[in-house]
């Protein structure tokens, strides 16, 4: 997957722009009245939502992509950047929270399990975490060769999992899930292209 993404933000830079996710707002206001201090954001890209956490948090962020981190080193220069795989990742470090855009629909359902087990373990007890991912409204759902149940490869070499909400929540039925819900989310692309997507959140609590 780190090609891909390598080779993606070498040729587009910052591909969805410099603006954070609209549900970065909702995240800071959760993660604020959960009394978080530090967050770990898996998956940063190049730091377009970590710039809009790192001015209230200590941010830590882990994104597999070099080409990803030279461009958020530069863009956000508070957040700490970690080149690595969030499936390998692994510090004694504990965080209040955790912000997770858009990569949990990119993985195997194996991988999938792995990725929040991961980010499980390196919440702190009673920390929090924000997920987005895929919705099954989305207008991909269904397009191309089904892989696994409700994942498609719905572009050549490309395939993500679109979430019902009962799937999200089985996701993270180990957890105290405090909040779901859908979002539209417009992302602007190079020459001010436009695309929408049907999204699903999920607010988590780890369980003392
Ligand atoms: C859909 S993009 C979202 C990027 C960022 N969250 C944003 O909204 O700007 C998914 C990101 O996850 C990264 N990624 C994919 N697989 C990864 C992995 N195994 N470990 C860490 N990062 C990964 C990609 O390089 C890419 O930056």
């Amino acid at each position: 997957m780190g090609d891909y993404w390598n080779k993606r933000f070498t040729e587009e830079g910052m591909i969805w722009g410099c603006e954070p996710s609209q549900t970065v707002t909702q995240a800071i206001d959760l993660f604020k009245k959960n009394n978080v201090h530090d967050i770990l954001v898996p998956g940063a890209g190049y730091g377009r939502n970590t710039k809009a956490f790192s001015s209230y948090f200590q941010v830590d962020g882990i994104e597999i992509s070099s080409s990803a981190i030279n461009l958020a080193k530069e863009w956000d220069l508070k957040t700490n950047f970690i080149q690595e795989s969030v499936l390998e990742f692994s510090t004694c470090q504990r965080y209040d929270g955790i912000y997770c855009y858009d990569l949990l629909h990119l993985f195997l359902l194996e991988d999938r399990k792995k990725l929040i087990q991961n980010c499980v373990k390196h919440l702190k007890e009673l920390g929090v975490m924000y997920f987005t991912c895929f919705s099954d409204c989305d207008f991909n759902n269904g397009v191309g060769r089904e892989i696994e149940e409700g994942t498609y490869e719905y572009k050549e070499g490309k395939y993500a999992h679109f979430f019902t909400e009962e799937d999200l929540k089985g996701h993270f039925n180990d957890l105290n899930i405090l909040e779901t819900g859908s979002i539209r989310e417009t992302l602007i692309y190079a020459e001010k292209q436009q695309k929408k997507y049907e999204l699903r959140y999920i607010f988590v609590q780890k369980i003392g």
